[in-house]
């Protein structure tokens, strides 16, 4: 299943349909600007960008994200940063950190399905926690799994998380805090999403209220800024030195030249316009799709109301079997994710996933309807 979905990267844009692939349309990203920023690292490194990086990554760019910690409450300083490619890069080197092949963790379900085939990867067990589109992941479950199995770590997304869409309460983040801290138990926190709010303000991380350096914060800018640049980060608290060695064994650095373009393009202050202007085209967008759901699938249809990201979560009928449904959808030229595709135990199977990172038009609008009739008749 998942191949399958990755093939839609490489599909013609202009022939299919694609509200699966979790990404945002490159109309919302600054390609002008960032491309300015390349030049200006090329022109102005004296290696031109061409020699290794440091292995801890761009000394310019871990300032950059650090003081980008501040609108999340956090005191970070550029020593507490490993730049990283991409944030799966970023959750797989902290988990190999703090875990051995045949440990167990407990994961949010559903939750990203890289995270899944990471672990899976890497020898580990996975104890499913179910994570509620209000609440986050279910404390009280987690509190139970912590009972009965040796969990060596936690993972969540607990910032409109993939695929419900939901964000975790501040206060319930401080309560998963302290449940880790209690227990003495890394937390692996995702926030690749964070920064996608809909809202006034910036969600608070769990990192927020690490008293320990137990949390262990991972994020990047592939949704929010220049996914194909693979620049990620991880904040590892007190595990710090053990994802660094991990990251020199895995790859020794970073490229050089897009760390120093991204530092550039910070420093500038760009990053803040940008994102305001992303965070409202996705909030109309949203919107947009959310309405387009409810007007052409069938009335039993729940799809939730996220207040960012640009992911919807979509449950049906529980006899309709999602996976066929995109089967049957691909033959039209429209990409969706089924819900099974989150799960390690193949849970959801009646649910979809679909991505609101296109701009609204009339071939989402046809596609949409499509899928509409599509599940009826399947009913
Ligand atoms: C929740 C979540 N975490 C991590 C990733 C992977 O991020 P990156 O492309 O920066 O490795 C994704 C990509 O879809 C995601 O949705």
């Amino acid at each position: 299943m998942i191949n399958s979905i990755y093939s839609d990267i490489a599909s013609p844009i202009d022939k299919v349909i694609n509200f699966a692939l979790a990404v945002p349309d490159i109309s919302l990203l600054p390609a002008a600007k960032i491309n300015k920023s390349v030049m200006h690292a090329l022109r102005n490194n004296k290696d031109h960008c061409i020699n290794y990086g440091h292995p801890q990554g761009n000394v310019e760019l871990r300032k950059q994200i650090a003081k980008l910690a501040f609108n999340w409450g956090g005191k970070i300083k550029p020593d507490d940063v490993v730049i990283t490619n991409g944030c799966l890069e970023a959750i797989t080197m902290c988990l190999r950190a703090v875990t051995q092949p045949g440990d167990t963790v407990a994961v949010e379900s559903p939750n990203y399905f890289g995270i899944f085939q990471s672990i899976e990867n890497m020898g580990l067990k996975v104890v499913e926690i179910s994570s509620c589109f209000i609440s986050g992941m279910e404390l009280d479950c987690l509190k139970k799994a912590i009972k009965k199995f040796p969990i060596k770590a936690v993972v969540t997304i607990p910032n409109f998380n993939n695929p419900l869409g939901g964000c975790m309460p501040d206060e319930n983040k401080q309560q998963l805090v302290e449940l880790i801290n209690k227990h003495n138990i890394p937390l692996i926190e995702d926030d690749i999403y964070g920064e996608l709010y809909f809202g006034k303000n910036r969600p608070r991380t769990c990192k927020s209220y690490d008293t320990r350096g137990l949390v262990m914060h991972c994020s990047s800018f592939s949704k929010s800024l220049i996914p194909g640049y693979r620049i990620g980060w991880a904040m590892p608290g007190k595990f710090i030195e053990q994802v660094k060695q991990i990251k020199r064994m895995h790859n020794i650095s970073s490229p050089s030249i897009t760390q120093a373009a991204i530092a550039h393009y910070l420093q500038n202050g760009r990053y803040e316009y940008h994102l305001k202007n992303m965070r409202k085209a996705l909030h109309t967008q949203c919107l947009r799709y959310m309405q387009a759901i409810i007007d052409y699938f069938p009335e039993d249809t729940k799809v939730s109301r996220p207040h960012g990201g640009f992911v919807l979560w979509v449950e049906l009928d529980k006899k309709l079997n999602a996976f066929k449904l995109r089967t049957e959808a691909m033959k039209h030229n429209i990409s969706v994710v089924p819900g099974k595709i989150f799960s390690a135990s193949c849970n959801y199977s009646n649910c979809l996933r679909i991505s609101f990172g296109k701009p609204w038009d009339d071939n989402a609008d046809y596609g949409l309807m499509m899928l509409g009739r599509m599940i009826r008749k399947m009913l």
